[in-house]
């Protein structure tokens, strides 16, 4: 491949020409055949795709699939998720289907704050920035009125404006933390836009003091941007019984289960290597839900896992206890998410998600994606303490491995027969898709 200048500039035809040609020179025709097959029929969806992002050739397809039965707080959802591993949307099923006969899942949004930072770098007098703080405060939010309104008419906006010292961890270097509440909106625009309206007040509000001398007037702004931490936009969903009501689970008794279940979390709230799996685990239902809703998966990611590492070791994010004969099983994780603006309202399928939740609030989607992360740990750590996770998981990708043997449809129906016996690999499956091809060739 050798570098090109202005892709950006051709149109989508010759941005396809190129890549095919550069990819497979010989059968460039195929290739771009192919990209073009996964356009969407009607053109002005694709359009409206193609303009989500940059350079756009074609879409990349994940499978949409259904949780149902997952009962919140008396309510009963079947969620959508977008996740192409196999076994994600079986394991929420399949947890949601247990809990549905033991009072469901519990959810209770504990705090919504988000929070901005204007990062800057100041020579001047600490004392005498924080004396005359409050006015300061009032100039930013008196000038960023305009942004603020319509926020605030919907009962959010700026909830803060604190000035932090943070000179012991760079010379010069200060922040003002603002707190925000964005209602039913991810409020990344809303944030970002009114930190960039803050630092321009900032400044000019310093140049035209008197009590700050001309080297005081000069501010450096470093960088403005919203945090992805969001601690304080928090979530807690739990599933609790008596341990007897857990039943015989495969060959464990209730007992056995229960204290089973709750070594591998507390495994895992121990072993940073278990830990990260085990999240992995939720963050393998909470993505599919926060993709399947149009809503920002690396943001919720970066926030779960600053989160699970905040007590200085990275831990599990969700605890269990086993009290008087008690069960109980919960996440606590920080999710910020929006059902209003963004890609909620433009991606097809993100409408149709939030439609399928009955149009939630931002605060009962909080709740329907940490009930999905923690159907999805319960469902693996069951799995894990039980016969293994290999069992299902093979099961359910037997089918991949068949594809990627071209296996024919009568094939498929003989290795799922087979399989249901024997214990499912690649090897396995190659060789048995070989044994039927040579029967097969012997008989013709
Ligand atoms: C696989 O995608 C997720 C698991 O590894 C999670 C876990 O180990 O808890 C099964």
């Amino acid at each position: 491949m050798t570098p090109i200048e202005g892709f950006s500039k051709l149109s989508k035809e010759d941005k396809i020409r190129w890549i095919a040609q550069s990819i497979s020179p010989e059968h460039s025709t195929e290739y771009e055949a192919e990209l073009i097959s996964y356009f969407h029929p009607q053109p002005e969806v694709q359009k409206l795709y193609d303009e989500f992002s940059e350079n756009t050739i074609t879409n990349f397809y994940i499978p949409f699939g259904i949780a149902p039965n997952v009962l919140i707080n008396g309510e009963l959802y079947a969620v959508p998720m977008a996740i192409e591993e196999s076994s994600v949307v079986a394991a929420a099923s399949k947890s949601a289907k247990f809990w549905l006969s033991r009072g469901g899942f519990k959810a209770e949004v504990i705090s919504t704050k988000k929070i901005g930072q204007i990062h800057f770098l100041w020579k001047g007098d600490y004392h005498k920035l924080y004396c005359v703080f409050d006015e300061l405060r009032e100039e930013l939010l008196g000038n960023a009125a305009s942004i603020t309104k319509n926020m605030t008419a919907r009962g959010g906006g700026v909830l803060d404006v604190e000035l932090v010292d943070a000179r012991h961890l760079i010379q010069d270097y200060y922040q003002l933390k603002i707190t925000f509440d964005t209602c039913d909106s991810m409020g990344a625009n809303f944030i970002n836009s009114c930190l960039e309206n803050f630092a321009q007040s900032f400044k000019a509000w310093l140049l035209g003091k008197e009590m700050f001398t001309s080297e005081e007037k000069d501010v450096n702004v470093v960088l403005c941007i919203l945090s992805n931490y969001t601690p304080e936009c928090l979530v807690r969903a739990w599933v609790e019984c008596p341990i007897t009501e857990l039943g015989q689970i495969e060959d464990q008794s209730a007992e056995q289960f229960a204290q089973k279940f709750k070594t591998a979390i507390e495994i895992a709230k121990k072993d940073i290597y278990r830990a990260t799996t085990h999240n992995k685990g939720i963050f393998n239902g909470i993505d599919a839900v926060v993709i399947a809703t149009g809503n920002d998966f690396r943001a919720i990611e970066a926030c779960g896992h600053t989160y699970a590492a905040r007590s200085g070791q990275y831990r599990s994010l969700s605890d269990c206890s086993i009290e008087n004969g008690h069960f109980k099983f919960w996440l606590d994780i920080p999710i910020a998410v929006g059902t209003v603006g963004g890609l909620t309202g433009l991606h097809p399928l993100a409408k149709r998600s939030l439609e399928l939740l009955r149009r939630p609030s931002a605060e009962q989607l909080m709740k329907i994606i940490a009930v999905t992360g923690l159907a999805q740990n319960f469902g693996a750590i069951k799995s894990l303490v039980t016969t293994g996770i290999q069992k299902g998981h093979m099961k359910m990708h037997l089918l991949n491995i068949l594809r990627h043997f071209s296996a024919t449809e009568k094939e498929v129906a003989q290795a799922i027969e087979h399989f249901k016996t024997n214990v499912v690999s690649f090897t396995a499956v190659r060789e048995l898709i070989e044994k039927i091809r040579v029967d097969y060739d012997s008989l013709v």
